[in-house]
């Protein structure tokens, strides 16, 4: 009887490990050398536009080597990374330049781990930081609006020659 519980107990333990590990499973990784990868589109979010807070500003999208293959075939491997590189625009003398780092928004595909947000975990890392996370939904409020990307994967961007 006593070993019985003992084991119902163990169990329990067993379970809130697997849990814990779970949940930082689902963790997105900060995006480790992005501006290396293929630069997919750029572009410049102007004060009145509905984005305009938190993505207003002037942006880059990178795709690593795996991204860069669902955006060619339509269908994203594991491990595909799209990165949303956001940066202040500042109008000076009649250009638009890149100011400070606002943000860096991150979309990782893994489709058991991030299959509550359609198989894509999304995070964004605070200015030039590594380590301070925006996201604190699991991805849920990016991925709401992603989903009028539906027909090509919840992403928006396309290769261009
Ligand atoms: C209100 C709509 C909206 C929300 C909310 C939103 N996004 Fe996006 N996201 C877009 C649009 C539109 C684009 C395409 C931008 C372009 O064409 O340059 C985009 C592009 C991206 C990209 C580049 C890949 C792609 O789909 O084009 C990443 C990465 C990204 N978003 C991450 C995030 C993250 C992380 C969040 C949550 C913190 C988020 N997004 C929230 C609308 C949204």
């Amino acid at each position: 009887m006593k070993g019985k519980w003992l084991g119902a107990w163990g169990a329990v333990v067993a379970a809130g490990v697997v849990t814990a590990g779970a949940a930082q499973n689902r963790q997105v990784s900060y995006p480790e050398g992005y501006r290396s990868w293929q630069h997919v589109k750029s572009m410049v979010i102007l004060p009145g536009h509905p984005l305009e807070n938190p993505f207003g500003g002037i942006h880059h999208v990178y795709a690593n080597s795996r991204a860069v293959e669902g955006l060619r075939t339509g269908s994203y491997p594991d491990g595909a990374v799209l990165v949303f590189d956001l940066l202040e625009a500042k109008a000076e003398n009649h250009t638009i330049q890149e100011g400070p780092r606002k943000l860096v928004g991150v979309m990782e595909r893994d489709s058991r781990r991030f299959a509550a947000t359609g198989g894509w975990g999304f995070e964004g890392f605070a200015g030039d930081s590594k380590t301070e996370r925006l996201v604190k939904d699991g991805g849920q409020s990016c991925f709401q609006c992603h989903q009028g990307a539906s027909a090509t994967s919840y992403v928006f961007s396309a290769l261009r020659p």
